[in-house]
């Protein structure tokens, strides 16, 4: 009897020692299976997660009970349980108790505990805890782990510590007075929680808050449907989905993720103060940015005190609203903001029905303490019911998805406004009924506000996406005003020159000559399609560029001669601009302003000088070529087709603005302009659309394919041209393409900006790119959308199959009746036919 009774005991020992080695070994630890801070770890199913005893940063003793990457080579701790108390040894011992709590102990002393709300009293239970593979420590009662829709005795992810995992809530449950939110470390080196934290706050229209301390550092702003009205930046991507819950039970936000490959996790840093997301780049092994909060100065909250809206762009930043006057002007002068502005004209309210509304667009809804929510009525409704209550100060849609839904109002101050370039929303503010009557006149007396500027021009935008390329130049006003002066060209200036019928200024040839060193090989700058490039300097120390036209044009002097008058007069800042000509006996010249920085593919395809263009600044030049083209495609009084649009024609001036060369070729060449005439092939292969390649059809849209190509080698510092030879892709496009399905585009980024770029942008771009490229050139958005995509927020549409060729283009190629090498190997073609 006591011999069966001991082999039991020998067996059940020995079941214990077999599950505990394959507890640890899988994912969980029960009560008799204590985790020691032995080396011993608990790892979850897939091997994502890894739960263990750790000591942060380098220069401590200090041992704390974490979960980080168990595959990342970079100690990412994602959740600390002991955050205050430190084990100062390495006798730390994790225990599950019978109550189902998980116990965390210092040689007996209680360091750490859980406290699970379910009373397990007389029920028999049996907890276990895993480590699930999306980071979140669960304990469970073993019964419950085999039913689909499980529920937790305790959870880590009901308690997050400085990170928000994909899967995580983050907020509150109202049924349980749960409040999960974020709190910083103190520094690399101690997890203790700072004053630096995160969490979504349940006004009666909810809203987030960063806090730092008591004071609130910055806010999301409350929900509208899209994305939190201050991050118009959070936007449909490749990399997560987002959601946003707000019900009588819960109120939260979370995401996922779209490829359980991508690795990404939201973390906030009390050192840098700012939430930052992450991901993962495993060829590079290392965590990129790929978003943050605050953003700028204007994420500052309430920077600019109450009524007054924080404009970027602007200087000084803080505006106050039209009808908004500085409440102390002198402080506001020296650029103290913090008392905000008040009414020219106080609210009377005396007869309701007759104030009104000044709409301000583009805006971050303001604070929402005072505020009330119903998703259930219009517009229109709202402003009737806004108007009702003399303390209602502003109305605006809950929800601007499509027409826009949904009521939200604001009582009390204004607080916390600031005006984004794209992606903002509309906010109607209360006006007193004397102060509208001058409203509608405002076009005639000087504003010192800016906000009806800004409305103004926002709504001129929407139609020409002129402010949207104003922002492409935002913190560059004292750049614009040089490149002004750019534009007035001096024409004295040129000595040796003939003004030809009042407005085509002709060179005389010797002048050309002695300019350029009689055409010496030193003076020569590049070959184009058309023709070698000089460098010139006149008399007058001016610097010019000159084409040599080698190609015999076909058509005679006149012709030429106006085509140049018109060319000539195109004139926009993202232009090259064409000073003049110079006709003498067989020679025909164009004479250029010089461009000292030489041409875009010098930089972007050098290894040393693409650290020069971080990431700001080729945005910048992708939307000044974009601007060019939109000129060229609809704004000028001609309407040009580039037709060679690429790298090298497109050339830097001193700070690096671009500026398109070659435009109009076609036209001095005696090209039809007309869309779809296919006499002549002018282009460059691997920029080329496919209709225009092989059938030479050419419209807008073959140009929108090109700048489709060239945002692609601007954002990979890679040639549309090179071989990329795993996998048997021969050029960027397909290369590319084939990263965009496989959910890795961001393996296109070139290392060089890799550092300095915001990637939910860059990736913005390549979708953007990868639109312009697309098969069909009745896909293909226009210019003018492609800019307002470039800048904006909008969901994108998914791409289709783009048009390239691989194998192929070399027969393209020979069959090639004249082609010249340009100075940069590209294959510029320039197929004359017989007229
Ligand atoms: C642990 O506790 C025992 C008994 O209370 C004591 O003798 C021992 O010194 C303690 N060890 C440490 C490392 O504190
Ligand atoms: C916060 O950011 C700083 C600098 O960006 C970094 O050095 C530090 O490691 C981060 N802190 C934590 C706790 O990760
Ligand atoms: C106006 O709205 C505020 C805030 O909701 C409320 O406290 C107040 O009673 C309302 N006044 C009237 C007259 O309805
Ligand atoms: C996820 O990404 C991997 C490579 O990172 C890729 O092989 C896989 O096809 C992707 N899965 C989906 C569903 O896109």
């Amino acid at each position: 009897m006591s011999l069966i009774k001991m082999s039991i005991i020998f067996y059940t020992y020995l079941i214990l020692i077999y599950f505990s080695q394959i507890s640890l070994a899988l994912d969980s630890i029960s009560q008799s299976i204590p985790l020691k801070d032995d080396g011993n770890t608990l790892v979850s199913k897939d091997g994502t997660f890894e739960l263990g005893f750790f000591t942060p940063g380098s220069n401590s003793q200090k041992r704390y009970l974490g979960i980080w990457y168990k595959k990342i080579p970079i100690q990412t701790v994602v959740w600390v349980a002991n955050r205050v108390n430190p084990i100062n040894d390495s006798s730390g011992t994790l225990t599950l108790n019978i109550n189902g709590n998980l116990v965390l102990t210092q040689n007996e002393t209680i360091v750490w505990s859980t406290t699970t709300k379910n009373s397990l009293g007389k029920k028999q239970v049996n907890p276990i805890a895993f480590l699930l593979d999306s980071g979140n420590l669960v304990v469970i009662d073993q019964k419950e782990a085999e039913k689909e829709k499980k529920s937790y005795f305790w959870q880590s992810f009901d308690f997050p510590t400085d990170t928000f995992l994909p899967e995580m809530k983050l907020g509150l449950d109202f049924r349980t007075g749960l409040n999960r939110r974020l709190t910083a470390w103190k520094s690399p080196n101690d997890p203790s929680p700072s004053d630096f934290s995160f969490g979504l706050v349940s006004h009666n229209n909810p809203d987030g808050y960063m806090m730092k301390g008591d004071k609130i550092f910055y806010r999301s702003g409350p929900w509208n449907g899209l994305h939190s009205s201050g991050s118009p930046q959070v936007r449909p991507n490749p990399i997560y989905e987002f959601r946003f819950v707000f019900n009588k039970d819960e109120l939260y936000y979370t995401y996922s993720l779209k490829n359980s490959s991508v690795i990404s996790r939201l973390v906030l840093n009390a050192t840098a103060s700012v939430r930052n997301r992450y991901v993962w780049i495993e060829s590079a092994k290392r965590w990129e940015i790929y978003t943050s909060v605050p953003l700028d100065l204007c994420d500052n909250y309430a920077i600019c005190g109450a009524y007054a809206s924080c404009v970027i762009s602007d200087s000084p930043v803080c505006q106050c609203i039209e009808g908004f006057e500085a409440k102390l002007p002198r402080a506001w002068n020296s650029m103290d903001w913090s008392n905000g502005c008040v009414r020219k004209k106080a609210l009377r309210c005396e007869d309701k029905e007759k104030d009104g509304f000044v709409k301000l667009s583009g805006v971050k809804g303001p604070d929402t303490t005072y505020s009330w929510l119903d998703e259930r009525i219009g517009l229109e409704e709202c402003r009737v019911k806004c108007l009702d209550n003399c303390s209602c100060m502003a109305y605006a849609n809950s929800d601007v998805r499509g027409e826009g839904s949904g009521c939200a109002l604001w009582f009390g101050d204004l607080i916390d406004i600031r005006n984004f370039a794209a992606g903002g929303q509309d906010l109607y503010v209360r006006m007193d009924a004397s102060e509208l009557v001058e409203h509608v006149n405002v076009g005639s007396h000087k504003k010192k506000g800016v906000m009806v500027a800004v409305t103004v021009l926002l709504a001129v935008a929407a139609l020409s996406g002129i402010l949207i390329l104003a922002w492409c130049y935002r913190q560059k006003s004292s750049n614009n005003v040089k490149d002004k002066s750019e534009f007035i060209i001096n024409e004295d200036q040129y000595s040796g020159m003939q003004v030809d019928d009042g407005d085509l200024p002709v060179f005389n040839l010797s002048t050309i000559a002695k300019a350029t060193n009689n055409f010496t090989v030193n003076n020569k700058i590049g070959e184009g399609g058309f023709g070698p490039v000089y460098r010139g300097i006149l008399a007058d120390e001016v610097e010019i560029a000159v084409k040599r036209l080698s190609t015999s044009s076909g058509q005679g002097l006149n012709e030429f001669k106006n085509e140049v008058k018109l060319i000539a007069k195109l004139q926009h800042r993202n232009l090259v601009k064409l000073l003049g000509c110079c006709l003498e006996g067989e020679e025909k010249m164009l004479v250029y302003e010089y461009m000292p920085n030489s041409s875009l593919d010098s930089f972007i395809f050098d290894k040393e000088k693409s650290e020069l263009l971080d990431w700001s600044k080729r945005f910048d030049i992708i939307c000044g070529i974009a601007r060019g083209l939109i000129y060229l495609h609809q704004d000028s009084r001609l309407r040009i087709i580039h037709r060679d649009l690429k790298a090298s024609n497109v050339l830097l001036d001193k700070e690096l603005n671009p500026k398109i060369s070659d435009f109009g070729m076609a036209r001095i060449f005696g090209g039809d302009q007309k869309e779809g005439n296919t006499r002549r092939i002018v282009g460059t292969y691997g920029y080329m659309a496919p209709e225009y390649a092989t059938d030479g059809l050419f419209s807008v849209k073959s140009d929108v394919f090109s700048f489709g190509v060239l945002l692609m080698e601007i954002i990979s510092g890679k040639r549309s041209r090179g071989y990329y030879n795993q996998d048997q892709i021969h050029n960027l496009i397909g290369y590319a393409w084939k990263l965009w399905k496989e959910g890795r585009a961001i393996k296109l980024i070139d290392k060089s900006i890799e550092d300095t770029c915001f990637m939910s942008q860059v990736l913005h771009c390549i979708h953007v790119s990868l639109l312009c490229v697309q098969q069909n050139p009745e896909d293909r958005p226009g210019m003018s959308s492609v800019i307002l995509m470039l800048v904006s927020d909008f969901e994108l549409p998914e791409p289709k199959q783009p048009g390239f060729f691989s194998k192929d283009s070399s027969e393209t190629e020979s069959s090639t009746s004249k082609h010249l090498l340009s100075s940069t190997n590209e294959i510029t073609i320039t197929l004359l036919e017989a007229r």
